[in-house]
């Protein structure tokens, strides 16, 4: 019933905390638990309790990472519009709000600190690749042109490490999300979307060849710069065929065929690059049908970019 549940919505924010809650997290994007207790500066038990009855009326939506557990607010339908038309009854002015929100700058300042170091730390892999590899800006020119993404509604990004086809793709779609097993790279992402401003992303910790999403449910996929890591890179453009929609596209772009062996010793490359015919059998074995093929070329590591489409369904005739 809508007057039951419209009681339920304005009981769960009818609280003070709840309410700051839910101002932090229509502006702060996604924040763990032990984020939200940074700023609150109130303790775990009693915001997990917040937390759970504002998820419960469906004003939050969580989803967690390894140990963690993040909050969102509801991405859309009424309880999304349900948080707009609460949160604007709150003065523009209200000091509390107010400190909370420079309370979430410091949290986010803290969050790039992190993903720098992070960066730091493994500075040594990626200037190697960057010496390697093809112009960068080049890579992301030519998967700019060759991805269409007209009308596209969900556009997932996997191995998004530090979200950098987020970043490209997202504001060309209604929603993007970024999966990645390793959970400090996808606080380097979160840092990065938070620094370009970008809100329709979702970053989350999977496994590829496990994909959390519905078969047939995607507009469009990429994959850039991950194949290479797998043991089973066949196996990843297949699952990730099962989630497309019909008509759907898959961009993969990844490394051609090269002889740097120092990759695989040091940098945990298990494959040398792709011939494309392998990764156009992994397509056709996957229901996809191959559209281009873009050939970039570097010294000594050339890249090379496959589009492809998930067939449409064709209705069996009696
Ligand atoms: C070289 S990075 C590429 C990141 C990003 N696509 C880019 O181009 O900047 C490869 C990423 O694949 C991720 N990865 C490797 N194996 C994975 C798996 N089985 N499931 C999810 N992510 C994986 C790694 O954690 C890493 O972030």
């Amino acid at each position: 019933m809508v007057v039951e549940h419209t009681v339920e919505t304005l009981r769960a924010v009818a609280e003070p905390t709840r309410l700051r809650l839910l101002a932090l997290l229509a502006a702060g994007g996604e924040l763990s638990v032990s984020e939200l207790v940074r700023v609150l500066g109130q303790s775990q038990p009693r915001l997990s309790r917040h937390l759970k009855i504002l998820t419960k009326a469906g004003l939050l939506e969580r989803f967690s990472e390894g140990s963690w557990a993040f909050y969102r607010v509801a991405q859309s339908g009424p309880a999304s519009e349900s948080v707009r038309s609460i949160l604007s009854l709150l003065p523009q002015d209200d000091a509390t709000a107010a400190t909370d929100r420079s309370h979430l700058d410091e949290i986010k300042s803290a969050r790039v600190k992190a993903a720098q170091d992070y960066f730091q730390r493994n500075a040594s892999e990626w200037d190697r690749m960057a010496q390697l590899n093809v112009n960068e800006d080049a890579v992301a020119f030519a998967a700019e042109k060759l991805l269409p993404l007209g009308g596209v509604e969900q556009l997932l990004d996997i191995g998004t490490g530090t979200g950098r086809m987020l970043e490209m793709f997202a504001p060309k779609v209604t929603h993007a999300t970024g999966i990645d097993l390793n959970a400090e790279m996808l606080h380097v992402a979160r840092a990065n979307m938070d620094k370009a401003g970008i809100t329709n992303v979702s970053i989350r910790q999977a496994d590829i060849y496990t994909l959390p999403f519905d078969s047939d449910s995607l507009g469009a996929i990429t994959c850039h710069q991950v194949l290479h890591f797998l043991d089973r890179p066949q196996a990843a453009v297949a699952e990730a065929a099962r989630t497309l929609k019909p008509g759907g596209y898959m961009l993969v772009a990844d490394l051609a065929p090269h002889g740097v062996e120092d990759l695989r010793e040091n940098h945990a490359h298990l494959r040398l690059g792709f011939e494309d015919k392998e990764v156009k059998s992994w397509f056709a074995s996957a229901g996809l049908r191959s559209q281009a093929t873009v050939h970039l070329k570097g010294n000594p590591l050339s890249v090379t970019l496959w589009l492809a489409q998930k067939d449409q369904i064709t209705k069996q005739m009696k």
